[in-house]
């Protein structure tokens, strides 16, 4: 079988610093696949890596076999490479429906109507449970709703695979159960290949079939995840870490 997104040997410095060094990956189809390591490890810079914001320096990275890295952010978007930020970052002052109209004029489909474009970013605010939002203003919705309404732009680029960065970041335990059964539903119903940072170890580690591991940007670990916790390296990258 073909991956879906693959990345060869990815490697990226800021200055002197190595964020990513010789990093490979491969993602299937319908894949949920957990990115994991401690701060500063390189998780987020592979993800700038491969959306395009710090294209690697050395590697390749590939969609359907096709090579990406060269390409600028909004096309490797329009690809089918779709993300959500560490940092929530909803236009505040816009409401729900401008906030997911705003992914798909990013994603520019000559010849759709406004009219489409609207039907179509209702349909996102539904999907992700925002369905009588969509005139609210997203600065008044709660953290768990703005998750939400981030989740309805990247699918409104039409993803084939989503790049979580940190979703459950500041949820309780109920939210982060309705976020695991939303992210669940992305991947099973609107068939997106999902690639997923989380710090949320018990979340990751119940929702992913397979988790890489990330030290001071090299891959340390990949496998399944009672493999992943019980590996002598993994638990010494976070306990020799910062946030052990
Ligand atoms: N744009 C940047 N400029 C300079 N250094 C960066 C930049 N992005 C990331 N880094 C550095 O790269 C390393 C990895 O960062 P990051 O990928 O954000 O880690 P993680 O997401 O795993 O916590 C860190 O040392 C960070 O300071
Ligand atoms: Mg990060």
């Amino acid at each position: 079988m073909k991956p879906v997104l693959e990345g060869r040997d990815v490697s990226r410095s800021f200055g002197g610093l190595m964020a990513l060094h010789r990093v490979s990956f491969q993602l299937f189809e319908g894949e949920i696949v957990g990115l994991i390591g401690p701060n500063g490890s390189g998780k987020t810079t592979l993800f700038n890596a491969i959306t395009g914001v710090f294209p690697p320096q050395e590697g390749e990275i590939l969609l359907d076999g096709k090579p990406i890295s060269r390409l600028k952010p909004f096309q490797i978007c329009r690809m089918g490479i779709g993300r959500t930020f560490q940092i929530v970052r909803p236009f505040l002052k816009m409401t729900c429906l401008e906030n997911v109209l705003v992914g798909i004029v990013g994603k520019d489909e000559k010849g759709t109507s406004r009219e489409e474009r609207v039907e179509q970013a209702l349909l996102e605010l539904e999907f992700v449970g925002l369905g009588g939002q969509s005139h609210r203003l997203a600065g008044s919705l709660t953290l768990l709703q703005k998750k939400m309404l981030e989740l309805a732009r990247a699918l409104a680029t039409r993803p084939r695979v989503l790049l979580l960065d940190e979703v459950l970041a500041g949820l309780n335990p109920s939210e982060i159960l309705q976020a695991l059964h939303m992210i669940e539903a992305i991947r099973v119903k609107r068939k997106v290949t999902i690639f997923w940072v989380e710090h949320v170890m018990g979340a990751i580690m119940t929702a992913c079939q397979r988790i890489i591991v990330l030290d001071q940007g090299r891959k340390i670990a990949e496998g399944p995840p009672d493999e992943v916790r019980s590996n002598p390296r993994v638990i010494e990258a976070y306990l020799g870490g910062a946030d052990a």
